[in-house]
């Protein structure tokens, strides 16, 4: 009578995060050009062709949208406080933990010198903490962006040019978290994370208590593909970045070194990266080849969060000096190089979309 299911539990092989990119790829033509152009540019950077113009460390300001069903999923102030200290420790390569990186791969850990900060002004100019706590029926959340909208039983989005979104929730189907790419649609942009693998106190939960699922998703939105490049074991996929070797699929738990896939050997998979699935108290680093992807990514598609603030420093020094960011004077040549870059991408994207649209017709854009 109790047969085993002839189906195989669910495997968590496909982060939320692809799940979101496959929709958006075969949904819009706007995405897939802003995606060729993006790619070029990392290209460019990857391979020493072009050098990052940025000076010095980048503090992103965030809003994170606790949107809870139940008084638990209303987590605390100082769980999320837990949740940025954990992300300027790993993005500054200043967690304790990377000092287990192995010998082998010490010199390849990057400081990716990016910074993160709760917003201290909202978009109104109105002094904020940068939380934004939101009740909803919804019992839990998928994919589908549903959280990230007022309508949908969700908060909205605050300008997702200025802002790193974060949307924290129940989601359903053992999901931790998902983010979308560069060059997807602005209202929906940002990452989502559950409410349990949050931060590192309050609801989090092992082996996810150690904030390191933000830590992947921002990772993505910051475009850094899995490192296993999500060929599902074919070796054929890569991640796009030299550095971290091939590698065949996932890893989960907490894996002994070496472990050997697609010919790896002897080092074998660096499974210790924060875009691999182990577990939290498993993962540790950053390459410098992710962080040039990573350069392309704020000097292209999210230039905005470089230009704003030094473009406008008069507009917003209360924001700036509450979140202890560097004062940016002197590179103008470099803000203008990276305006100047950014409307040539824009013109780029444009035409590309205006060939196509010619080629193809009209309505399936979008
Ligand atoms: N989107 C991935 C998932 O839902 C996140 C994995 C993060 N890994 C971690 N150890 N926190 O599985
Ligand atoms: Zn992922
Ligand atoms: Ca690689």
């Amino acid at each position: 009578m109790t047969e085993a299911s002839p189906f195989p539990a669910p495997r968590r092989d496909l982060c939320g995060a692809m799940h979101v990119h496959r929709r958006l790829l075969n949904q819009s033509m706007t995405y897939r050009a802003q995606r060729a152009r993006i790619e070029n540019r990392a290209l460019l950077y990857e391979t020493g062709r072009r050098s990052s113009a940025r000076r010095g460390v980048v503090t992103l300001p965030v809003v994170v949208h606790v949107v809870y069903g139940s008084p638990e999923q209303n987590i605390d102030d100082a769980q999320i406080h837990s949740q940025i200290d954990v992300l300027n420790r790993d993005f500054r390569a200043a967690n304790p933990d990377v000092a287990r990186v192995p010998e082998v791969w010490r010199t390849l850990v990057a400081d990716a010198e990016v910074e993160f900060a709760l917003a201290t002004v909202d978009p109104l100019g109105n002094p904020t903490d940068g939380i934004v706590r939101v009740p909803t029926d919804q019992t839990s959340f998928g994919t589908d962006d549903a959280v990230k909208a007022t309508a949908t039983g969700g908060s909205d989005a605050w300008p997702t040019d200025q802002y790193l979104n974060m949307w924290v929730c129940q989601l359903g189907g053992g999901l931790l978290g998902y983010a979308q790419f560069p060059g997807g649609p602005p209202p929906t942009d940002g990452v989502v994370i559950l409410h349990t693998a949050f931060g590192t106190t309050g609801t989090a939960a092992a082996p996810y208590a150690g904030g390191r699922t933000a830590t992947h998703e921002i990772g993505h939105w910051l475009d850094l593909f899995h490192i296993w490049g999500d060929d599902d074991g074919a070796c054929s996929n890569d991640d796009r970045v030299a550095d971290t070797p091939n590698q065949a699929d996932s890893n989960i738990g907490k894996p002994a070194f070496p472990h050997i896939t697609c010919d790896n050997g002897p080092n074998g998979d660096m499974f210790m990266n924060y875009m691999d699935y182990v577990d939290d108290d498993s993962m540790f680093m950053f390459t410098q080849g992710q962080r040039e992807r990573i350069n392309a990514c704020l000097e292209g598609a999210r230039a905005s969060f470089l230009v704003a603030r030094q473009a406008a420093p008069a507009k917003q020094p209360a924001a700036a000096a509450a979140a202890g960011a560097p004062v940016q004077a002197g590179h103008n040549g470099d803000v203008e190089r990276l305006l100047h870059d950014s409307e040539r991408l824009t013109k780029e994207v444009l035409t590309d979309i205006q060939n196509m649209l010619g080629l193809v017709g009209r309505g399936s854009g979008g």
